[in-house]
């Protein structure tokens, strides 16, 4: 607890362009969680370098990612947004903490196989220790709540089997973290691919809306999205192209999808792909002036960065001394 509010944390990779899938599923939802949690949302740099990265690009979107956090909503001055390498307590932590997992724990983890299979030729030790890296950002701010996709539900489980070890050999030392169930955005799917999460990995550009895209981008990329024969605005799962924009429609303009349903009976799909273009275009570019503006007051960002690096430290600092006190690592002299 943190000023008697429950504490939440999130971490992003700053690799790839943000897409208007994690905006609508995640980012536009976090903004208010800041109500009722003390929330920090670190950009994970730590863990980027698992994969080799250009160091002139990694810092630009390191950066940019930042950025784009405040531009998107989330006030800086009651959200920790920071860099994970400006508090080395992540290091510390997960060092530590590699000495209470297992090997075997970490061999099951799906994303690791993933991910070794996707760099065969860089399957270094960082890759197979990520998770324990994970559970180090989660456990040094003492978390109740994350935010997370299914893809890093086995992650927060191991988390919290690591935290539990802990803390029955050594009392309390640790919150056990559960996700975070609250209200979650529209899961948004592939513009070319409906049956797919929108990924801002995928190699096929159209299939998702970077939110940095220009509105002539957008409106060709609805243009091509992936539909069906039916030719009815239709909210049916079966129509999954249309049933996607709609979900997308909807979460743009507050409209319910029967609402929708109605606005377009008996028009065609290129009115209405056209409609959902627009409706994206007017979300996105307050969103990009925003980014632009910050991206110009260096001062100002920088001073974010500062400020809540020292905010992120302080906290990570206390449950830091706290493991190290209790793991019989000497005292300080002061
Ligand atoms: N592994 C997460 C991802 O790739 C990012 C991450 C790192 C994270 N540390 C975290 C997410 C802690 C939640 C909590 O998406």
């Amino acid at each position: 607890m943190i000023d008697g509010k429950k504490i939440l944390f999130s971490g992003m990779q700053a690799t790839g362009n943000l897409t208007l899938g994690n905006y609508l599923g995640a980012l536009k939802n976090w903004v208010t969680l800041c109500d009722e949690y003390e929330c920090f949302y670190s950009v994970v740099d730590l863990h980027s370098i698992t994969v080799r990265q250009d160091p002139a690009e990694l810092r630009k979107r390191a950066r940019s990612l930042l950025t784009l956090y405040i531009a998107a909503g989330l006030d800086p001055e009651k959200n920790c947004i920071y860099y994970q390498s400006h508090v080395s307590g992540h290091s510390e932590l997960s060092w530590i903490l590699n000495c209470y997992t297992y090997m075997g724990e970490l061999n099951r983890m799906t994303q690791f196989k993933d991910k070794a299979a996707k760099h065969a030729d860089n399957i270094n030790a960082g890759l197979f220790t990520y998770p324990v890296l994970m559970a180090a950002d989660i456990l040094l701010y003492q978390t109740d709540v994350v935010p997370v996709g299914k893809d890093q539900l086995q992650h927060l489980e191991i988390t919290r089997d690591i935290a539990q070890r802990f803390n029955a050999i050594y009392g309390d030392v640790f919150a056990i973290p559960e996700p975070y169930i609250g209200k979650t955005g529209a899961s948004i799917k592939s513009l070319q691919a409906p049956e797919k999460k929108m990924s801002k990995s995928d190699e096929n550009p159209n299939a998702s809306i970077y939110l940095m895209d220009d509105p002539d981008t957008v409106m060709r990329k609805f243009k091509r999205a992936v539909t069906d024969l039916e030719a009815q605005v239709r909210y049916n799962p079966e129509q999954a192209g249309i049933y996607n924009l709609i979900n997308i429609y909807s979460a743009c303009t507050g409209k319910t999808p029967e609402e929708i349903e109605r606005e377009f009976d008996g028009k065609g799909y290129g009115d209405f792909k056209a409609a959902v273009g627009e409706a994206v275009v007017s979300v996105l570019r307050p969103l990009q002036e925003r980014y632009t503006d910050l991206c110009q007051n260096k001062d100002y960002i920088n001073s974010v960065i500062k400020n809540n690096a020292e905010k992120a430290n302080y906290y990570a600092m206390k449950t830091l001394r706290k493991v190290q006190k209790k793991i019989g690592f000497p005292e300080r002299i002061r």
